[in-house]
């Protein structure tokens, strides 16, 4: 079973379940807030049911907001979080291939853990950052603590996979895309639900494409 066949049946109740104890968006939300960040055009991929580009809109209300996610039972609840956003039902990577559009601020929350090749998805979210610009991401960083959270892949819920990576692994990924750290922050996001499983921690974080030089 595919991740997105695992959303679509939870979308109806995502919202309320994650109530309170999803708190990625939070954790994003004080990565980008100290920036003041100005954006003009704002792509949500992974949106899910809009919790991210709810958080997104009140940081940016004058912001146009592009949301994407393979799942479309969790997409159709969000446009009324985010009235006037733009939608598609797309995973990230067929949409970055698909698009030649750019974007001031693009945000991958929630699922960067979920694809088998992070480096893909990271380099073609970049591609599509403006001059200028800034990426900001939540990921499931791999740890060296003996806990679950120690092995580069879990099996969950039966054959979806979760995927970790080192966290210096996910900065090389991004350097050698020509973006530049701006800020991070590692935080719980959510309890697990596993018997002493404890918290998954990710890291959250920002980075910004160098403004084109005057020519
Ligand atoms: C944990 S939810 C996060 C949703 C939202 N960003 C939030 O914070 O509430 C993960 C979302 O990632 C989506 N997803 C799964 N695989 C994806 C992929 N390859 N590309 C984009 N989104 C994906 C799922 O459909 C789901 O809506």
């Amino acid at each position: 079973m595919s991740w997105t066949v695992v959303y679509d049946a939870l979308a109806a109740t995502y919202d309320a379940g994650t109530a309170g104890t999803w708190q990625a968006n939070r954790h994003v939300a004080e990565v980008l807030r100290p920036q003041a960040l100005r954006p003009a055009r704002v792509l949500d991929l992974g949106a899910g049911t809009g919790q991210t580009a709810a958080m997104l809109r009140a940081l940016y209300p004058d912001a146009a907001l592009t949301l994407v996610d393979p799942s479309a039972a969790m997409l159709a609840l969000a446009p009324e979080k985010v009235p006037g956003a733009r939608t598609f039902v797309a995973d990230a990577e067929s949409f970055l291939r698909d698009t030649d559009g750019s974007w001031d601020l693009v945000a991958a929350v929630g699922f960067l853990e979920l694809v088998p090749d992070l480096d893909r998805v990271l380099g073609l979210a970049a591609a599509r950052v403006a001059p200028g610009g800034h990426l900001v991401v939540s990921h499931e960083p791999l740890l060296d603590d003996g806990s679950v959270q120690s092995r580069p892949v879990s099996v969950v819920g039966g054959a979806q996979h979760v995927h970790r990576r080192p966290r210096t692994h996910v900065e090389d990924v991004a350097r050698s895309c020509g973006l530049l750290r701006t800020a991070s922050l590692e935080a719980p996001a959510f309890v697990r639900s596993g018997e002493g499983e404890g918290d998954a921690v990710y890291e959250y974080v920002l980075w910004h494409r160098p403004a084109a030089p005057a020519p």
